[in-house]
């Protein structure tokens, strides 16, 4: 949040009035709850109004010149009693009702902003901070639930009880009591919008803090092993104790200037209420006033001034929850760089020839990672690259799945320009078995099973066994069922890439793509698995990104990449007689093959 983006009131104003209207379409999904909800409210309020009048009548029954303390006024003390009852009645009915309405809002905001997260790239998702964002939605959502029910039930009932009063104020007492009442409402109203407005930054503050804090506990305990690899669990205990000093601080300024807020409140009710009381008592001293027409008086005073207070609150409350969900509907505008281009053709699937034409790119504007990349992988041919870390090989595989759009030239799938097409049946025909593999906290079947999710058992099997994890599988005491923990981490790196190979497997693409798919596996498993991988790759393109150069040596072609840019090309033959990089990094191999053997 930049600081001072609300010194200007008209786009505070503009902002919330957006937030507003953003929330008639919950409203209209139920218009019939919403209708008899506002019906029982304004019953409710009609009770409240006439409460004071009969109370009046009570008092003037027992208190009056002719007082026979005889008669009882029971039909009065019986309407008393269940007027009080259908006020508080008419409110649970009403909030009964409209319930519904809330919390399928709260449903459906929740699943907007899951969804666009999402369809959000990858570069929003590299640079998110779990802990802060989570915060943001959950306060984004209950924001929208609390705006849901105060915005009618606490408004528009407390204006139109104002009214009422005001207009029996108006044609049974003094035009001063109005006047009162009116300077009261208006002081009362203007002084809570002022510092309210005064405070918001307090609040946003804090909120900054809470998710400061939750990041940073978020991030701590995802890096839980590193943690006790260095034996820092102080440390970072006092990072975050650093970030919660901080949010307390945040939260104190708040808690005071809640203070102001309230004391100012409390002084304006006494000093009206005082007022009118003085005004009221001199009226019955001097006759022109009953002592039942104190006590109605005093009755509306406590009447208005109850909501009114709880107004102050909910301007509060509203103004929180207008500022959590602009936050939130942030989120929701921040727009995808990557996105469809309007009437997106459909990926035509088969085949599956790849072309890179000129490509460039790089992550920001001021580094260039790749450098006019060109190269062709006729449909279900073989192209591997090589390359040192570091040289853009990954980048060339997310290029490809359009995680990232190249800076320049074109990349082509069939003839198709990528760009041209929809993300989704794209990426429908490109599997990744990625560098690092990163599983869901749940069963083995059901990451396997990721890869299609209408797969039989059967097909589960029959992918797990292609790759290799058959005999692993079997020896597991709860074999298919076992949880593989978070991001995967209760199994070995090379238990992981075979189940990532098995999934990749299971979605049966046209193009494979494999990111150092191997890289974990020892020389033997790798050896089977490239077997497996070999038949597999039979009716598919493939693209090997590697480090281990024997397992590409039947590639059709061999890219060798260096700081983004393809220095050697050629079949393994080719490239040894070149005499270049290839060779080398094939020589140096070659040795390390020879002392391990
Ligand atoms: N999201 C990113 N933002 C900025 N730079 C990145 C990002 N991802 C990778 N890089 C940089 O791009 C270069 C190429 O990365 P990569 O394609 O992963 O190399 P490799 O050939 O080892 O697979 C590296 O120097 C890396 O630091
Ligand atoms: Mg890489």
């Amino acid at each position: 949040m930049p600081p001072g983006r609300r010194q200007n009131p008209e786009t505070a104003w503009s902002g919330d009035w957006k937030v507003v209207k953003s929330l008639v379409p919950y409203l209209l999904e139920f218009p019939a709850r919403v209708f008899f909800a506002m019906a029982f409210l304004i019953l409710a309020k009609v009770a409240n109004v006439i409460l004071p009048i009969i109370l009046k009548g009570i008092v003037d029954g027992l208190s009056g010149e002719t007082a026979q303390l005889i008669s009882l006024p029971l039909a009065l003390l019986i309407a008393y009693g269940l007027l009080r009852f259908s006020t508080t009645f008419l409110g649970e009915l009403r909030d009964v009702i409209f319930s519904r309405v809330a919390e399928r809002g709260m449903r459906r905001i929740g699943l907007k902003v899951f969804s666009h997260l999402h369809a959000l790239d990858l570069d929003f998702h590299l640079s998110r901070k779990t802990g802060g964002l989570s915060r943001d939605i959950e306060r984004g959502t209950s924001g929208i639930a609390f705006l849901l029910r105060f915005m009618l039930f606490n408004i528009i009932p407390t204006l139109l009880e104002l009214v009422m009063i005001c207009a029996i104020l108006l044609f049974n007492y003094s035009i001063w009591y109005v006047v009162i009442t009116l300077a009261a409402v208006v002081s009362y109203i203007g002084f809570s919008v002022v510092v309210t407005e005064w405070r918001l930054r307090f609040v946003r503050e804090a909120n900054q803090m809470d998710n400061n804090s939750n990041t940073r506990a978020i991030d701590s305990l995802l890096n839980f092993e590193t943690v006790k690899y260095f034996g820092n669990e102080k440390y970072e205990s006092e990072l975050y104790d650093d970030q919660l000093s901080e949010w307390e601080q945040a939260r104190l300024k708040n808690r005071y200037s809640l203070f102001a807020l309230n004391s100012g409140q409390a002084i304006i009710v006494a000093v009206s209420m005082t007022t009118m009381m003085i005004l009221a008592a001199s009226q019955v001293v001097d006759g022109e006033m009953t002592i039942g027409d104190l006590v109605l008086i005093n009755a509306y005073m406590i009447q208005l001034f109850i909501p009114l207070n709880f107004l102050g609150f909910v301007y509060r409350e509203i103004k929180n929850s207008m500022a959590n969900i602009e936050q939130m509907f942030r989120l929701i505008d921040t727009d995808p760089k990557v996105s469809d281009i309007e009437d997106a053709a459909e990926l035509e699937s088969d085949g599956g020839a790849i072309r890179f034409e000129n490509v460039s790119f790089g992550y920001k504007e001021d580094r260039t990672i790749l450098k006019d990349i060109s190269f062709e992988i006729p449909a279900g041919d073989k192209v591997a690259i090589v390359g040192p870390s570091g040289s853009g090989k990954s980048t060339i595989a997310r290029l490809l799945f359009r995680f990232y759009d190249a800076t320049q030239g074109s990349i082509y799938i069939n003839d198709q320009a990528i760009q041209e097409v929809t993300q989704e049946s794209l990426r429908k025909s490109i599997g990744v078995v990625p560098q690092d593999t990163v599983l869901f906290n749940d069963s083995i079947r059901y990451n396997i099973g990721y890869g299609d999710t209408q797969a039989s058992e059967e097909q589960i099997a029959a992918a797990a066994k292609l790759a290799n994890l058959e005999q692993f599988i079997e020896q597991l005491p709860e074999g298919y069922d076992t949880v593989v923990g978070e991001r995967g981490l209760k199994l070995s790196g090379g238990e992981k890439q075979r189940i990532a190979i098995a999934r990749t497997l299971l979605k049966n693409p046209v193009i494979m793509v494999f990111d150092e798919a191997t890289s974990s596996l020892d020389s033997t498993a790798e050896k089977e698995i490239l077997g497996a991988l070999h038949q597999a790759a039979e009716n598919h393109t493939t693209l090997a990104i590697t480090h281990r150069l024997s397992t590409i040596i039947d590639s059709d072609e061999i890219l060798v990449l260096k700081q983004g840019e393809i220095v050697e090309r050629g079949t393994h033959r080719e490239l040894l007689v070149l005499q270049g990089l290839y060779a080398e990094l094939w020589e140096n191999q070659q040795e390390e093959v020879d002392v391990e053997g």
